[in-house]
């Protein structure tokens, strides 16, 4: 089964929470994991999901305003954390703490969902795989010791893709993501590889031809529960 993880961004209030929850009830399998904003991680947690946070902090504890531990996370009963999500790069300069949130987590036993992505500039120049190669290489570095296929996955997100409606051509995926598993070869590993960035009930169809896929990292499209489960009944 694909690994499914639904990233709800800064988005939901409580009372559509109890209402995703109502909805989704007793029709969620376990190869989805949720990634609500922390506050409601426990609603998800007290109904039984597998859960995740969006990220964690770099340090463990200490004097760090607004960030959430992993180690309190963990207290939480998350499963999983999404580390250097493209926004978070972008908004909170994360690229330079992917090293040390993964070693965190990983030591913890935290499942890691490493997001890695190139730009549209980057994608029209033909520097996509050069990206993600620097990307993955910052994220192994001085860690390779601590993964292994069940604590690692990989999420190709282009940056250009992420809530645009747009997705690469299933030529252009497909090589990526190739590129991705052969790279990640030369470190001996065998890890998923997710693909995110605007998928949603157009194109789900069209992704699941890739079989090299190994799940999805869905925003938008997870915001609503209806919809969200009839994009992932169609995920094998
Ligand atoms: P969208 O599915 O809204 O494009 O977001 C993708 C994403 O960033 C998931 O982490």
């Amino acid at each position: 089964m694909k690994l499914i993880c639904a990233n709800f961004k800064m988005n939901l209030t409580r009372n559509d929470i109890k209402n995703y929850l109502n909805v989704i009830n007793d029709k969620i399998k376990d190869n989805v994991i949720f990634f609500p904003t922390s506050l409601y991680l426990n609603d998800f947690k007290e109904e039984g999901y597998k859960i995740g946070s969006q990220d964690i902090s770099f340090k463990d504890f200490g004097s760090v305003t607004g960030d959430t531990s992993v180690l309190q996370l963990k207290d939480m009963g998350i499963n999983y954390t999404i580390i250097g999500h493209s926004e978070r790069r972008e908004y909170f300069n994360d690229s330079k703490y992917v090293n040390q949130k993964i070693n965190l987590a990983l030591k913890n036993n935290i499942k890691v969902v490493l997001c890695i992505g190139e730009n549209l500039n980057e994608f029209e120049s033909n520097q996509t795989i050069i990206i993600l190669k620097k990307e993955l290489d910052d994220a192994i570095n001085n860690n390779l010791d601590l993964i292994n296929r069940d604590n690692l996955i990989i999420a190709y997100e282009p940056i250009w893709a992420i809530g645009t409606g747009k997705i690469p051509t299933i030529d252009i995926l497909n090589k990526t993501i190739l590129e991705i598993k052969e790279y990640l070869k030369s470190y001996n590993l065998n890890l998923k590889v997710l693909y995110g960035g605007s998928v949603n009930l157009d194109n789900i169809e069209e992704l699941e031809t890739i079989n090299l896929i190994d799940g999805y990292l869905i925003g938008g499209a997870s915001l609503n529960p209806e919809k969200f489960l009839s994009l992932i009944n169609k995920v094998n």
